[in-house]
C-alpha cells in the first residue's frame, strides 16, 4: 500500500517537473512589454538555478523598467520523488536590478531568503508574496492548475502563466474564458512544445529527446498561455471567407445551432449560433465573436462552443450554454 502511494506520489510529481524553454518565454513575453514597466513580478513555481522565468525576467529587468522580481523555490519534502531540489531548505529571492551596471544580475545583486514551509504556493507565506506582486508569470505544477488559476483570481492578479488547452473545459475555468477575463495567449495555437525534465525521468516516455550535453526534453501537446493581459493580436478579426449553406452547414438535432467543422470555416454570413471546434478559441476575438458556452460530455458534440457574431445592438440577447 505505502509503495504504491509513493509510485502514485512519484508519478504526479514527474508529471510536474517540466522546465520551460527559454526560447518559448522569449516568444511569448515580447507581446506584453509595455505591461510590466514600473512593476512587481512574482515567479511563484520556480527554483531560479533552473528556472528560465527567473532568468529571464532577470536579464531583460532594466530593458522591462521592472520595480522587483520575486521568485520563490518549492521544495519537495519526500526524498522519493523526481524535483531536483529535494534536500535544501526551500528558498525566495527578490531582486532589484543591475546595481554594478554590468547588464547581468550578480549573486550578490540577489537577496535570498528562507522559507519556513517548502515553498507550496497555496502557503501564508507565499500568499504574502503573491500580494506584493502586480504580475505572476510561471509554469505551475499541471496537476494543481486549477487551484493555481484559483488563487490568481481570488487575489485578482495579472498573470501570464502555461497550461494544457483542456483546462478550458473545467468546469470553474470555463467561465472564465467565456467572460472574457482570461483568454489565450500570443505565441503557441498549434503544435507541441519542448521542456526539459529531470536526471530521472523515464528514458522510454514517448516524445522523450536528449541532446548532445546529455540536456533531457520531451514533447508536450495542447500546451497554451493563459493569461489577462492584453495584447494586440487578440483584436485581429479572423477573416472568414466562405457563405452559408444549409447542406454544408446541418442544423443539430437537439439545439438551433449549426455545426462548423473547421474555424477557418465559420460562414461569413450566418448570424446564429454555431457550434465550433476547441481550436476556435486561437482565433477568438472578443469583438468579432461572443461565447455562449461549452458542450461537454456528448461525443457528437464533444468540445464545441457556441459562437454568434458579435452584433452589439442586440441588446437583450439571451445567452445559453451549451
Ligand atoms: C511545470 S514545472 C515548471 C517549473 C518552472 N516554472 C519552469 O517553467 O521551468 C512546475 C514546478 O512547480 C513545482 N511545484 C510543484 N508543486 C508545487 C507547489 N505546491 N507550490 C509551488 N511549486 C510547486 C514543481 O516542483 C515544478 O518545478
Amino acid at each position: 500500500m505505502a509503495g504504491n502511494i509513493n509510485l502514485h506520489a512519484a508519478n504526479k510529481a514527474k508529471k510536474d517537473e517540466f522546465y520551460t524553454q527559454l526560447v518559448d518565454i522569449e516568444n511569448e513575453l515580447k507581446h506584453y512589454k509595455a505591461h510590466f514597466k514600473g512593476k512587481t513580478v512574482l515567479c511563484n513555481c520556480d527554483d531560479p538555478r533552473i528556472s528560465n522565468f527567473f532568468h529571464y525576467f532577470s536579464y531583460n529587468f532594466e530593458q522591462l523598467g521592472l520595480k522587483k522580481l520575486i521568485t520563490t523555490c518549492y521544495k519537495n519534502q519526500n526524498r522519493d520523488l523526481f524535483s531536483q531540489n529535494d534536500s535544501e531548505r526551500a528558498i525566495w529571492l527578490e531582486y532589484f536590478g543591475d546595481k554594478n551596471n554590468n547588464r547581468v544580475p550578480d549573486p550578490e545583486e540577489i537577496g535570498i531568503h528562507y522559507l519556513n514551509g517548502d515553498g507550496d504556493f497555496r502557503s501564508q507565506e507565499c500568499i504574502e508574496l503573491l500580494k506584493e506582486a502586480d504580475i505572476v508569470v510561471t509554469n505551475p505544477p499541471f496537476s494543481l492548475f486549477r487551484d493555481y488559476v484559483a488563487q490568481l483570481i481570488e487575489n485578482e492578479k495579472k498573470f501570464l502563466i502555461i497550461g494544457n488547452q483542456n483546462a478550458i473545459t473545467n468546469k470553474d475555468f470555463f467561465p472564465l474564458i467565456k467572460n472574457n477575463k482570461v483568454w489565450f495567449g500570443a505565441s503557441i495555437h498549434s503544435g507541441d512544445r519542448e521542456f526539459g525534465v529531470p536526471n530521472d525521468y523515464p528514458l522510454n516516455a514517448a516524445g522523450y529527446r536528449q541532446d548532445e550535453k546529455g540536456n533531457k526534453f520531451i514533447r508536450v501537446k495542447g500546451v497554451r498561455w493563459f493569461t489577462n493581459l492584453d495584447y494586440e493580436k487578440r483584436h485581429e478579426d479572423l477573416i472568414l471567407y466562405k457563405a452559408y449553406n444549409p447542406d454544408e452547414y446541418p442544423k443539430y438535432d437537439n439545439y438551433d445551432a449549426i455545426n462548423v467543422d473547421k474555424t477557418s470555416e465559420i460562414p461569413m454570413d450566418y448570424d446564429g449560433f454555431m457550434g465550433v471546434p476547441i481550436t476556435f478559441m486561437d482565433k477568438y476575438n472578443p469583438e468579432q465573436f461572443e461565447i455562449l458556452g461549452i458542450c461537454a460530455g456528448n461525443s457528437r458534440l464533444n468540445q464545441f462552443y457556441g459562437i454568434v457574431p458579435y452584433t452589439p445592438h442586440v441588446e437583450d440577447r439571451v445567452v445559453v450554454l451549451f
